[in-house]
């Protein structure tokens, strides 16, 4: 499939996990890239993998927390590739532990990189998605939909980021603006592989939500990213996708 021709198309979390993924399925199917992340290695990786494969990537270090670096990031894309088509905001982070406990510090900066980043990067784009009638996906979480314990600031941000699209589905309804949210369950990255529980965890309160299919791989989360991103689903606007194995059925 060649559904990203012509399109210039901006990917945070580009060093890993879904964003890289993300970034591979889309230059396969013929995407010019753009990859932000704060770790410049996984970034360099991303972007070798993809150039060995004949892909177009270039990739620019941003820290999505901050307001100044998102408009910078968006202003590189469009000066190195001319346009801009598509944002998906995959940058994610995860901490475990106690509500009671978490500080001040850890909740601005999961608020940080989960919500803010999102906005920030989608207050850029829309000017230039608005004029290339282009789309943005964005990249919560089944925590975003359902309480789950031991990650209370998770499932704020995630809850947040859902209702930002659904806000901004409703706010550009008029216009040729796509906006959508996908919703992983586990999935095995980098991000699964570094969680740490509190020491007291009970694994009751952990199984309930563990889906009975098991996790997925990020290339599935790609490749629903994929779809949502490209002209074959141009009647969806403002959808809420769980890519979870069943995760939330039920
Ligand atoms: N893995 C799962 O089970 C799972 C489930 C549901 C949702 N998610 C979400 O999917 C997204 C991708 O996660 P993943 O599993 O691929 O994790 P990952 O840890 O492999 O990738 C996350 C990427 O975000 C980058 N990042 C972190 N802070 C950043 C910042 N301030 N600015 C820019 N980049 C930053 C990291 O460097 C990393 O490359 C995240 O939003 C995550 O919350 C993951």
């Amino acid at each position: 499939m060649n559904r990203f021709e012509e399109k210039v198309v901006l990917v945070t979390g580009a060093a890993s996990g879904m964003g890289r993924a993300t970034c591979i399925r889309l230059a396969a199917e013929g995407a010019s890239v753009f990859g932000l992340d704060v770790d410049e290695s996984g970034l360099a990786q991303t972007k070798a993998t993809i150039t060995d494969s004949g892909g177009l990537i270039e990739v620019s270090r941003c820290d999505v927390s901050s307001r100044e670096q998102c408009f910078e990031a968006v202003d590189k894309t469009v000066a190195h590739f001319g346009n801009l088509h598509v944002l998906v905001n995959v940058a994610g982070i995860i901490r475990f532990g106690h509500t009671h406990l978490i500080s001040e510090q850890e909740w601005n900066l999961t608020m940080g990189v989960n919500l803010n980043g999102p906005l920030f990067l989608c207050q850029a784009s829309i000017p230039h998605l608005l004029a290339s009638k282009g789309n943005i996906v964005n990249v919560a979480s089944t925590a975003g939909l359902i309480g789950q314990a031991y990650c209370a600031a998770y499932c704020a941000s995630k809850a947040g980021l859902i209702q930002l699209t659904k806000a901004m589905a409703m706010e550009y309804c008029k216009t040729s603006l796509r906006v959508n949210v996908v919703c992983p369950g586990g999935t095995d990255t980098e991000m699964i592989g570094g969680i740490s529980m509190p020491d007291d965890v009970d694994g009751e309160l952990i199984n309930r939500y563990t889906p009975l299919r098991g996790n997925g791989q990020p290339e599935d989360i790609a490749s629903a990213i994929a779809y949502i991103a490209s002209d074959e689903a141009r009647m969806i606007h403002g959808s809420v996708f769980a890519v979870d194995n069943g995760g939330v059925a039920g």
